[in-house]
């Protein structure tokens, strides 16, 4: 298994470990929404589902309740396969799932198979060659199948980030506790001066696909390797491998991103 540089990646399982155990019913139901937003109208019923770097395992959950027949989890992370086991294994006993420790450099498609939907939310941007990541996604999908990827989106404040992110990703827990404080005074008082209450800002992030804004900081400030992009370099790359475009999503970020990148989500067709 090609699983170099692992300790140079930052330590998400740990971080998806800690988030498992605030997910409820209300958490499951806005992960469903993220993703039958990215793929409506029964657009997972009886399809074959790969999630590439499935950190928590609530998008296979979502997956099988909006109907996929059969979900596969894939996470180069130990702690965040444990993690997406010990969820499925609690809300969805008895259905179609497996997940397994892989890195996507890994998945041949002649030994792993094909897929009707390969999903990659947030992830590729973290392997350390995100373009190599998303063709040997790409590569997964079968014909006519459905590929949804989700990618930071580039902002003038990249570059910073990426050293923010390299220092905390392998300093001590005491520094990264220091800069977490550090980023959410400076963010709440961001979301003070442009008039928007931080009381209802923090709680209502789990309209983010369930996600948590506590967690999303962590993983923010320590998600190295880092790589960004825009849709002018994704779009043609995509359709110069066989893609369409069917929909896409834009971040919500600041044009200076200092505070940080949304992803953009992408969703194409294998033509
Ligand atoms: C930001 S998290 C996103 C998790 C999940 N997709 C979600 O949307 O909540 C990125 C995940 O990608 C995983 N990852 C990083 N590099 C990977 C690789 N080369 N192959 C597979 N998974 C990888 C990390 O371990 C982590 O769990």
């Amino acid at each position: 298994m090609n699983l170099k540089n692992i300790d140079s990646h930052f330590r998400f399982g740990d971080n998806w470990q800690s988030y498992a155990k605030i997910v409820d019913e209300d958490r499951i139901a806005e992960a469903l929404k993220g993703l039958e937003k990215l793929i409506p109208a029964d657009g997972l019923k009886a399809k074959q589902f790969l999630d590439i770097g499935c950190g928590s395992g609530l998008s296979m959950l979502a997956a099988l309740r909006l109907g996929a027949s059969n979900v596969k989890g894939v996470d180069i992370d130990q702690a965040s396969v444990d993690t997406a086991h010990a969820l499925l294994s609690h809300h969805a006993p008895g259905e179609q799932w497996q997940v397994e420790q892989a890195s996507i450099f890994d998945l041949d498609p002649e030994c792993f198979g094909l897929f009707d939907v390969v999903y990659s939310w947030g992830v590729l941007h973290h392997t350390g060659d995100m373009w190599s990541a998303i063709s040997k996604a790409g590569a997964l999908v079968k014909g006519n199948g459905v590929f949804i990827i989700a990618l930071y989106h580039r902002t003038p404040s990249c570059n910073l980030w990426r050293i923010e992110k390299k220092f905390y990703a392998h300093t001590g827990k005491w520094q990264q506790w220091i800069i977490r404080c550090i980023y959410k005074a400076a963010f709440i008082a961001g979301l003070l001066s442009t008039g928007r209450n931080p009381f209802k800002y923090i709680p209502g992030y789990k309209g983010s696909r369930g996600m948590n804004w506590h967690h999303d900081v962590h993983d923010w400030l320590g998600g190295y390797p880092y790589e960004s992009t825009t849709q002018s370099e994704i779009v043609p790359s995509l359709q110069n491998i066989g893609f369409e475009v069917v929909r896409i999503f834009q971040a919500s970020t600041t044009r200076t991103g200092i505070f940080g990148a949304g992803c953009d989500e992408y969703v194409f067709r294998r033509k």
